[in-house]
Order: C-alpha cells, then sequence, then structure tokens
C-alpha cells in the first residue's frame, strides 16, 4: 500500500503494543483564536514512566502544525535537540521528567477535513477522535495517555461570546482589543482524543438534573439561535438516558455541568467528548413540523450514546485503537438496551438485527471484513466500521444472555469498579465478567475472546429429529466458521434461545429434567445435541429468538413450516423473521427464474408469505400496527445481495416487486381500513404507540401506491396539506416521488419553497429524490450535484445526495453501463480533496464488486484503477485498495 506520498503505508499491529515511557501529570493549554490563525500554547508536565529504561525517550505526535518555539523546563531548544519525522517528535534529553512548552500555529478556516480544530460558519470546534489531537498541538496523542487539562480560551467577544471546553469553568474576564477569555478546568484525567474546544456565537437551552445522590448538574444544549425551538427532544432524552444509566448501570454523572453543542459541518454522528458532546445538528436537532419519527428516535439513541459514553469510554477508556469496540460495541448495547425501553423492544430489535444482517454481514463477507479487534491497521479512521460497533454490541449482548441480566450487571459493575480511570483491552471486561460471575476466568476469556478475534460470520447448521414413539426431539447443531477467519477458526461459544410451536401454538418441552416453553442452549462445541422430551408432535423450531446470537442459520425449514412461525410464534421476533426468511426464499427463486429466462416465472405462482401474511395481517395491523408494518416491508436489495452468489440487482429489484404485489393484492380493503383511521393527520406525540399507528399508514400508502395509484396520489396529496408533522410530510412525499405518481414535482417544488431556509429538512429532499428507485434517478442526481444548494464541504449534504446515491439506490447505482459508478468516482475524487474521511467512508460502496456480473466488475475495476492511480488520502487508497 502506498500513501499519498509514494513511500509505504505502515501498517500497525496490536503485538507491537508498547506503554508509554513518560505518563503525563497535567496539560495546560492556551488557545489564541485569531482571525486567521490560531496560536496554540501547551504546557505538558511529564514524567518518566517506572517501568521506562533509563534512557527513555520522550516521543509526541504532531500533524500540520507550525511549530514557534519548544522549550524544557525552562530551556528554550532548538530543531537539533530533537527528531521530527513523519509525524513523530521525539527528545532524547527527558530524563526523569520535566515541563515541556511548546507553541505552535495552526489554521482552523483552511482545515476542511474537519479533524483536529476547525471553524465552519464562524463557529470554532474541534473533533480529536482518533487522531485529531495532533493537529492541534505537539502531544502524546494516544488513548493511554491521561492527564487533567486545564485550558484556556482567548477570542474576540463580539464574534465568539461563548467559549466552551471540558470540565468546569473556573474563570472568565475581559482583555484589550474587544477580546475576552475563559479558563476550564477537567479533574478527571483523559486521553487527548476526549478533549473538546468550542468557540462561537451560540444560544442555549438550559435544564438540569439532580442525580441519585442529589448532586444537581447543569445540562446546556448550545445550537445556532434559529435551532433553539428544536433542543427540547434532546434534553428530554439525555435526562432519561441519565436516570436510565444509574438505574439499570448504577452509573452516576460526574460533572457539574453537561453541555451538547450542535454543529453543521460534522463527519460522524456525534462525539464523547468529556462534559462537552459536540453533535452532527442531524442528531441533535427535532421538531415535529422538520423532523421525522426515525429523526426523533435517531437523536433520543445518539444523545443516550454518547452520555453512556461517559462511563463505557470516558472513566474506563481504551489502551490503544485496537480495544476500540470496548467502548463502542458495548456503549451501542447500551443504547440499544436504552432504546428499546423507551418505545417498542421488538422493533428496536428487529430494526437493529436488519441493520446487522444487512450491512455488517456483507462487511464480514467482502473485502473489508475484519475482526471486532483487530490485529493491524493501516488508518484507523477506517475503523468505525459496522463489525466493531454492531458486532461488538452483539457480543455484549450475548454476554448478557449467556450471564443472564443480573450476572451482567454484576459483570460491569466490577469492570467500571476495577478499571475507573484507566486505559483498558477487551481481555480486562471479559475478565471482570467472569469474575464477579465466579467462572474460571482464564476459561472463560480465552472462550469468548474468539469472538473479538476472528472475522466473518459463523453459519450454523440445524438438524432435529423427533421420535413419534418416545416423544423425542434430537436437535444436532454444527457451526462452522466462513473462510475469512483465521487460518485455524476455533468453535465460538453461540447462545440459542429456542422454543418449539405446534400446528396450535407454542409447545412446553422437557430438557434435562426443565420443563418451559423456552430453553437456552450455549454451543460451545464444532458439534453438540441435545434431547428434548414430552414433545407431543412435531414442532417447527423456533431458533435463536430475539436473534440470540450474530450467525447465519442454514436450517431445512419447508415454507409451511415459516408460515406455521409467522402465524404462531409468541416470540415477535421470531414471527417476523421467519416472515423475511420467507420473502428471502421467494425472491431470489423468483430472481432466478428471471435470469435462466423461465418465462413462467411471468405467471406469478402461489406465494405462501402472501397467504400467511393474508392471514394474520388484519388482526396484527389493530393489535401490533408496528409489527404488521415491519411484516410488509420486504427485505431490501441490500440485504438480498448479501443472500446470493451473484449479485443481479435488475433481476432482484424485478422479483421483489413481484412478491411485494403478491403480498399486498390481498390487503387492498385491510390497506384501506388502517388508512382511514387518518392517525397520521393528528397533532404529533412521540410515543410507541403513535409512532407505530403512523408507520402502519406510511406504509399502507406505500402498498396502496402499487395498487391503486390514484387513490394513494390522492391520499398523499392531502397529507401534504393537511400535514400536522414532517413523519406525515415525508411519507407523502416519498410515496410520491418513488412511485412517480401525478404531482411528484409540483409537491417537491413546493416542499422546497417551503423549506429551503432548514438545512436539516432540506437533506431529506435531497435524499428523496437521489433514493428514487429508477434509472433515471442517475440524470436527476447529476442535476441535484449542481443545485444551488448542494454545498460539497457539508458531510450531511454530500451524504444525502451522494450517500444516498451509492448506498440506497441500487437500481441506479448499479446501471449496467457504469454510469453510476462513474458519477461516484467523479465525487469521491472531488471529496476526497478536501474530507478524506468522508470519501473514504462513501468508497465503501464499492465493496460488493466482486459478486456482480463481469461487465459491472469491469466497469469497477476500471473507476478504481483510474482513482488509485490519482492523488488520493491514505484513509480511500487503503478503502478502495
Ligand atoms: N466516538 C463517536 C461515537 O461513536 C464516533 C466518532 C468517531 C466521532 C470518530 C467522530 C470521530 O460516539
Ligand atoms: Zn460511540
Amino acid at each position: 500500500m502506498k500513501t499519498e506520498t509514494g513511500v509505504a503505508a505502515k501498517i500497525i499491529y496490536l503485538k507491537d503494543y508498547q506503554a508509554p515511557h513518560y505518563t503525563l501529570e497535567h496539560t495546560e493549554l492556551h488557545f489564541e483564536l485569531l482571525g486567521d490563525y490560531t496560536e496554540v500554547s501547551a504546557e505538558l508536565r511529564f514524567k518518566r514512566a517506572l517501568t521506562a529504561p533509563k534512557e527513555a525517550v520522550l516521543t509526541l505526535l504532531g500533524a500540520d502544525l507550525e511549530l514557534l518555539s519548544v522549550a524544557w523546563s525552562g530551556q528554550l531548544l532548538s530543531a537539533n535537540d530533537w527528531q521530527w519525522q513523519d509525524e513523530k517528535w521525539q527528545f532524547a534529553g527527558a530524563g526523569e521528567g520535566g515541563v515541556l512548552s511548546t507553541k505552535v500555529r495552526i489554521y482552523p478556516d483552511q482545515n476542511l477535513a474537519l479533524e483536529g480544530l476547525y471553524r465552519s460558519h464562524g463557529l470554532y470546534c474541534t473533533q480529536c477522535e482518533a487522531e485529531g489531537f495532533r493537529k492541534i498541538t505537539l502531544y502524546p496523542d494516544r488513548p493511554d495517555v491521561l492527564s487533567t487539562f486545564r485550558t484556556t480560551i482567548v477570542a474576540d467577544k463580539a464574534s465568539c461570546p461563548v467559549l466552551l471546553s471540558n470540565g468546569n469553568c473556573v474563570a472568565t474576564g475581559d482583555s484589550e482589543n474587544g477580546r475576552h477569555w475563559a479558563t476550564w478546568e477537567d479533574p478527571h484525567p483523559k486521553p487527548s482524543y476526549l478533549f473538546a474546544l468550542v468557540a462561537g456565537d451560540l444560544a442555549v437551552l438550559r435544564d438540569s438534573f439532580t442525580t441519585v445522590s442529589g448532586r444537581e448538574v447543569a445540562l446546556e444544549i448550545y445550537t445556532a439561535e434559529v435551532d433553539q425551538d428544536k433542543c427540547d427532544h434532546a434534553m428530554r432524552s439525555l435526562q432519561a438516558a441519565m436516570r436510565w444509566d444509574e438505574e439499570r448501570y448504577g452509573c452516576e454523572y460526574d460533572l457539574d455541568r453537561y453541555m451538547i453543542v450542535a454543529v453543521s459541518h460534522f463527519n460522524m454522528g456525534a462525539m464523547e467528548n468529556k462534559g462537552l458532546n459536540v453533535f452532527n445538528t442531524s442528531c441533535v436537532l427535532a421538531h415535529p413540523a422538520t423532523t421525522t419519527d426515525a429523526g426523533f428516535q435517531r437523536v433520543e439513541a445518539v444523545v443516550a450514546h454518547e452520555y453512556f459514553h461517559n462511563w463505557s469510554g470516558n472513566r474506563v477508556t481504551c489502551r490503544d485503537w485496537f480495544q476500540l469496540c470496548l467502548k463502542e460495541g458495548f456503549t451501542v448495547f447500551r443504547d440499544q438496551q436504552f432504546s428499546a425501553d423507551q418505545l417498542s423492544a421488538v422493533v428496536q430489535r428487529l430494526e437493529d438485527v436488519a441493520f446487522l444482517q444487512t450491512h455488517q454481514f456483507a462487511e464480514d463477507a467482502g473485502p473489508l471484513a475484519h475482526a471486532v479487534r483487530p490485529e493491524s491497521f493501516v488508518e484507523i479512521n477506517n475503523f468505525y466500521t459496522l463489525t466493531i460497533y454492531e458486532k461488538g454490541a452483539e457480543i455484549a449482548r450475548m454476554l448478557h444472555t449467556f450471564l443472564g441480566a443480573d450476572g451482567f450487571r454484576r459483570g460491569s459493575d466490577h469492570y467500571f469498579k476495577t478499571y475507573d480511570g484507566q486505559a483498558a483491552i477487551v481481555e480486562d471486561f471479559l475478565n471482570s465478567m467472569a469474575v464477579a460471575n465466579g467462572l474460571d476466568a482464564g476459561a472463560f476469556v480465552s472462550q469468548w475472546l474468539r469472538w473479538y478475534r476472528q472475522p466473518g460470520t459463523p453459519v450454523v447448521s440445524v438438524n432435529s429429529v423427533w421420535q413419534k414413539d418416545i416423544q423425542r426431539l434430537t436437535l444436532t447443531l454444527t457451526q462452522t466458521q466462513s473462510s475469512k477467519s483465521s487460518s485455524t477458526p476455533e468453535s465460538l461459544p453461540i447462545p440459542v434461545r429456542l422454543g418449539f410451536i405446534g400446528k396450535e401454538g407454542e409447545l412446553s418441552t422437557s430438557l434435562n429434567g426443565v420443563t418451559a416453553n423456552e430453553h437456552l442452549l450455549v454451543l460451545e462445541q464444532a458439534e453438540q445435541s441435545w434431547q428434548f422430551d414430552d414433545v407431543s408432535q412435531v414442532p417447527v423450531l423456533s431458533l435463536f429468538r430475539d436473534f440470540s446470537a450474530p450467525v447465519r442459520v442454514k436450517a431445512e425449514f419447508g415454507d409451511a413450516d415459516l408460515a406455521q412461525l409467522i402465524r404462531l410464534d409468541s416470540n415477535s421476533f421470531n414471527r417476523w423473521s421467519a416472515s423475511y426468511a420467507l420473502a428471502t426464499r421467494e425472491i431470489l427463486a423468483l430472481a432466478e427464474q428471471y435470469r435462466s429466462g423461465d418465462l413462467r416465472a411471468h405467471q406469478p405462482q402461489e406465494s405462501a408469505l402472501a397467504a400467511a401474511i393474508a392471514e394474520v395481517w388484519s388482526e396484527l395491523a389493530a393489535s401490533d400496527p408496528a409489527l404488521a408494518a415491519k411484516m410488509l416491508q420486504l427485505p431490501s436489495l441490500a440485504y438480498l445481495s448479501d443472500q446470493v452468489a451473484c449479485y443481479d440487482p435488475e433481476a432482484l429489484q424485478r422479483a421483489r416487486e413481484s412478491v411485494l404485489l403478491q403480498v399486498i393484492a390481498p390487503l387492498q380493503s385491510a390497506l384501506g381500513t388502517v388508512l382511514a383511521k387518518q392517525e397520521m393527520l393528528k397533532p404529533y406525540v412521540y410515543s410507541a404507540q403513535a409512532i407505530a399507528a403512523r408507520s402502519v399508514e406510511a406504509v399502507a400508502l406505500d402498498g396502496l401506491a402499487r395498487l391503486q395509484s390514484g387513490a394513494a396520489a390522492a391520499i398523499a396529496q392531502h397529507w401534504l396539506k393537511e400535514a400536522p408533522h414532517m413523519s406525515a410530510e415525508q411519507a407523502a412525499l416519498t410515496t410520491l416521488v418513488h412511485h412517480q405518481l401525478p404531482g411528484a414535482d409540483d409537491a417537491l417544488q413546493a416542499f422546497y419553497a417551503r423549506w429551503k431556509h432548514e438545512p436539516l429538512v432540506l437533506d431529506q429532499w435531497f435524499a428523496t429524490q437521489a433514493s428514487a428507485p429508477q434509472a433515471e434517478t442517475r440524470e436527476r442526481v447529476e442535476a441535484l450535484l449542481a443545485h444551488s444548494d448542494f454545498d460539497a464541504t457539508v458531510p450531511n449534504r454530500v451524504r444525502a445526495v451522494i450517500g444516498q446515491f451509492a448506498n440506497n439506490n441500487p437500481v441506479a447505482f448499479h446501471d449496467a453501463e457504469g454510469r453510476g459508478y462513474g458519477l461516484i468516482a467523479k465525487q469521491l475524487l472531488a471529496i476526497d480533496a478536501r474530507n478524506p474521511q468522508l470519501a473514504s467512508r462513501l468508497a465503501g460502496a464499492f465493496g460488493i464488486w466482486q459478486k456482480l456480473d463481469e461487465s459491472r466488475q469491469a466497469h469497477i475495476l476500471r473507476e478504481l484503477d483510474g482513482l488509485l492511480s490519482g492523488d488520493l488520502s491514505s484513509d480511500t487508497r487503503e478503502t478502495l485498495s
């Protein structure tokens, strides 16, 4: 691999980890924010580590810095006194320790990568994870060096009335020339990636929270003045998260203040800097008029996620970036649990699982596959992946299933207590889980560690034999690891929650003398068998309930078996997953017929899925509307593409539409009944019930658009006219545009005129068009890229247009002529020059290439060769290579 300068890119290995030779006792920072540039002075008090050799060298990191001066314990140094290569600055004269004073100049206005200190639209803000702090000052920028911080910010008072950093504000004052300053002190030792600074003209919403031990915490949400009316939901979510973490994990907040700042230019969702979270506006602002249900839920989840990091990530941090899953996987699991408690647990779970199966499974099966704890990396920014986050969360969930809620809590208590203030590794987490539950730690850690070390998605094969005469069922499970796995894959501990579904419903059975409707097995060997007694009839197995392990299941289910689960399983998640499996099967079979030119395929065959759904749907729409809505959302092309060896987007799309039509055709009157309720036109309430009612109506409208487009268009227009909130407006607009119904263009124009002043709504407007599933969308996207409101420096806008097209519009992206790829490649090159992190993420859209037909592969490879032969960042180069 090559970097932009042509030298071989450096691969960093976990096995090479070395503890720092110098620890840092305290960090003192002084920022002079001056219009064109910024000067940063730092005083760092170092001490040689007890374990370090006498001749230890002090190694700091610095990138894109103009070094103005360096002094060691008061003595000025010159360039001869140190070595500075690539990003490494080394000083051999540090002895037992001392104070390093540095002064550097940086240029926040020119920083379009949005890493380090940057200024956009007048607002200064920082993003330091993972390695951004080295762009602010020379520093031991690694997560295992923790120190207390004292930060002074000096800036122009008129343009930057608000000056924020981590911790508590201890002093403020005015200085000359209309400038002012503020000093912040963070008493909790932290690594540099959790540092934050914000300066600008912001308004604030204040509230408070009283912790379980009675301490009053000031809560503040900073935004542009015009967005202050969109902060209530984030504030309520924050308070709910704070209470929840006390109750569920015994985690109490530890500073007097908790601040959230909304910024419009941000590469990711949000960042958990200690006491001063920085958020993408899309993850904090919410108002019924401008935000959909999905948007509200995202805000709630991300606010909670960042808050939960205060313990899982900040109080206990990561020793090195190989341990990223330690904070991210665990925290995602925590935010998933929280969201499940706020709204509908089943809907939360099936959305999380569909997301994992669609995107993480594909990542694990493609060229970018890696372990949850990888052994090596080139560019750490490329490792903020679905595998680390989502699969990491599934591992935490399996531990929770395996140990039980109380056992898991004992383990997390032990972990937070033992490693508080430290930088930990995955083994520490597993060790706590074992020790707190009286298990053999050595065996437990080595067994569970396999989940973190082996890439690829395990496959579990199922075989069951029922003996009528003795009413016994013998279940045999076999696990195999994908070929992506390490050379000698080892068996994983796989929790299997299962039940048995008979002709009339759930059966109770006995395992080792325990009689129950549901059993928990742990598959630990390559192959294992279990005997269930009192099995009175041949059952259908309801396996991996609530998706108890992130595996692919190979089982010989007949259509009738899956239909039986859809009708009768007591586990709602598995009812849904059976419908998903049956839909997948029917769509793939039909697509195969299209591909082989079998003309009988034009005569719709009996659909077992349609029959099963027809039987339950009306009742379900009344009793569990959220689940009813989900049952009609057939697997996406992205999901289906992961299920096939050869991906033919056209055939799959056609087959999917055909099956969908079969499913909804018998439901026409049921859809009418749902739509007649007009829940969509009631005032906005954020509750599980209200969201479920709206979601089933939105799905019903989408279904109706396929059966009676005129009637659907009329309803959509009615919603647009009467819409009391964005959920109705967006559902109506999407239906009109995606089904190309009459009036779609006028509706787009009217929507634009109404919302052009709201960036987040405008993002939706762009995204709705860029994801319209027709070939013509490519031309529309070309036009959108030339639109006066398209701004390639705003990541949200780039994702709304380019990201939607590349990742959420397979029909147009996979244009047979390769024009979709060409469009994306051209955009990638332009974006990469400014913002490598953003470009690299978009480049992931090409990850599917190996599954495409030869002609599409050739188109993609041509584009990739073109890109790789030019100037590219190391981020994007690594992804594309
Ligand atoms: N740590 C952030 C989170 O998941 C994500 C992030 C990573 C943000 C890197 C910015 C840069 O909560
Ligand atoms: Zn996180």
